[in-house]
This record gives structure tokens, sequence and C-alpha cells, in this order.
């Protein structure tokens, strides 16, 4: 085989990002918006025709060097929003990862995709969980740590002694909007000021706790369809993630203007700046707020396919 293609989407978080790194409850799912990669067998490694130095390309760099380093033109194209905790650099490596399994010969299997590209992830940015690697292989909705939310068991993933299951679930059809800031926040920096406030502060690690908390509740809402619960808990959220200091003055505004029209909204991944998420069904209205705040709205569907990819000999 001397060519692949694969796809993997991009995913939002409902609730309980930053809690999920240290082994809480969340929930997340994935998008229409997905990362495309084409890759061949090549003389040296090229990114979208230029060749490549791998030390400023650290997914490409690691995922390679867990297929024997064979060096691959890469050709890339995505339509999610980068730094923006809509997952792209997971879609990345989900797709880059699926992409290098067709071309070694290797198994497709969306758990050891999932898994390697997690590796990837922490490669790159030091610390995080397995929710937006796990969300862009599977598809659909995913739940990390909450077994008994009836959920299926998708699989089990442990690194630096936490310890995470994964489990699919099952999003009734909601509209959600997305606001984007336009800022781009990086996830690492933005997990390590949450560290360093937690493991300095009781009650920085109360919040957490009770993000853990109000994910449960959430998940519940969501399996429900109670749009009026799950949205309140999303508020709710916001409002803890705030007080953990991964808020901004552009995400409270736009999430501000979408609660008259919403039955919730919240920032949506690491925070900082990136996007926010309203649950509505007005969705011109939300979208129309968003904007008037100086934020790039879009409405997303959910219930999407994870990683696909295919064998192309060129
Ligand atoms: C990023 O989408 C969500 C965070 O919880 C980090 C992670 O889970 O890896 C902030």
């Amino acid at each position: 085989m001397n060519g692949a293609s694969a796809s993997a989407p991009g995913k939002f978080v409902i609730l309980g990002e930053h809690a999920v790194v240290y082994g809480k409850p969340a929930v997340a799912v994935a998008i229409n918006r997905r990362f495309y990669i084409r890759a061949r067998r090549n003389d040296d490694f090229r990114i979208n025709g230029e060749s490549t130095d791998l030390r400023f390309n650290p997914h490409i760099r690691y995922i390679a060097g867990r297929n024997d380093m064979i060096p691959v033109s890469v050709h890339m194209d995505s339509k999610i929003p980068t730094g923006s905790g809509l997952g792209s650099s997971a879609a990345l490596s989900v797709a880059f990862s699926a992409a290098m399994r067709v071309l070694c010969g290797r198994s497709m299997g969306r758990e050891e995709i999932a898994k390697e590209a997690f590796e990837a992830e922490c490669y790159c940015q030091g610390r995080g969980s397995p929710m937006d690697t796990s969300a862009s292989a599977n598809g659909g909705g995913v739940a990390l740590n909450a077994p008994d939310a009836g959920g299926s068991h998708l699989w089990d993933i442990d690194r630096d002694g936490v310890s995470w299951s994964v489990s699919g679930i099952d999003v009734p059809p909601m509209t959600f909007v997305i606001g984007c800031t336009g800022i781009k926040a990086a996830t690492g920096p933005l997990v390590e000021r949450v560290r360093k406030y937690k493991d300095g502060n009781r009650f920085a690690s109360d919040i957490v706790e009770e993000i853990g908390q109000v994910t449960l509740e959430g998940i519940d809402a969501l399996r429900a369809g109670d749009a009026e619960c799950l949205g309140r808990l999303m508020t709710k959220d916001h409002k803890l993630l705030s007080i953990l200091g991964v808020s901004s003055n552009e995400l409270n505004k736009m999430v501000n203007a979408s609660l008259p029209h919403a039955y919730g909204a919240k920032l949506t991944g690491a925070g900082g700046g990136g996007c926010m998420v309203a649950l509505t069904d007005q969705p011109d209205i939300v979208c129309e707020a968003i904007s008037s705040r100086g934020g790039f709205p879009f409405v997303v569907k959910t219930g999407v396919e994870g990683v696909k990819a295919s064998a192309k000999n060129e």
C-alpha cells in the first residue's frame, strides 16, 4: 500500500472539561466539521508539498515514530477552527493515525487509534484527557468516567496514575450553536493553569468536584432529552469554569448575549479564548446575538461518524 486517505471529526464538550483531566466525568460530541488527511509513501517527510522539519510538527512526528518512521508526504485540509477548543489537533492525530495504519497494513480499530492519538496529544501538550481523541475516533457522543450513566462501554485508558473509562452515548436531536471568539488559546497552558490552582488550593479542588457532579446530572438530562435541565447545568458549569479562571471577557459576553434565547450556554473546551456553545431552539437569534458581540457563530450538527480511512494506490 502506498497511499491512504482519512478524516476525523472535531468535537465540542457539553460538560466536564478541565475536571476530566483529574478523572471526573465529562461528555463530548463529535460535530460535522472534519480534518482530512491524505498520506503517501515518499523519500522524505513533506506536509502540503513542503519539505518539513518534524520538530515543528510534533503530532506527525509522534505518530510516524509509532509507525516505523516511514517517510510520508501528507496533505492536510481542515474545516475545524484551530486553537478554539473544538478538538482540531485531536482530529489531526486521529486522522493521521488512521492513515498510517492503512499505509502500514495495521488494524484500523477505533480503540487503538483513540489511544495512539491520545499519546500524541500528551506528547504535544503535556497533559490532558482522552476525551477529544475518543470523541473524534468514535464519533456520536462519548461520556468519560460515567460508567453507570447508561452508555455502552467503549474502552478504558490509563495514564500517569489516572484512569478513564470511555462510553458511547446517544445524543438525542438538539440544536447547538458554537460561537468562536477568534482568539486562539493553546490547551496545554490552560490545563497547567488549572492544575497549579487546584494543587495549591482546596477551594479549586472543590470546584473540580462540583463540575463532576453537575456533569453526572447533565448526562441524565441529555439522555432524557431534557433541554431545560441540560441548559441550566451548562450555564452552571460555565460559572464554575469561570471561577477556575479559564473563561475570558469575550466568552462571557457571548454567553450572556445568548442566554435570553437559549436553554443554557457555556465556554467549551480549554477556554481562555476559543469558543462557547449554546443549547437553543432559536439558532438564528442566538447566532445574531453572538455576532453582535464580535463572535463568529455557526450551527452544528451532531450524530456524526467517527474516524474513516481507506487505501489509495497512487
Ligand atoms: C479540551 O477540549 C478539554 C480539556 O479538558 C483538556 C482535555 O481534556 O484534554 C481542557
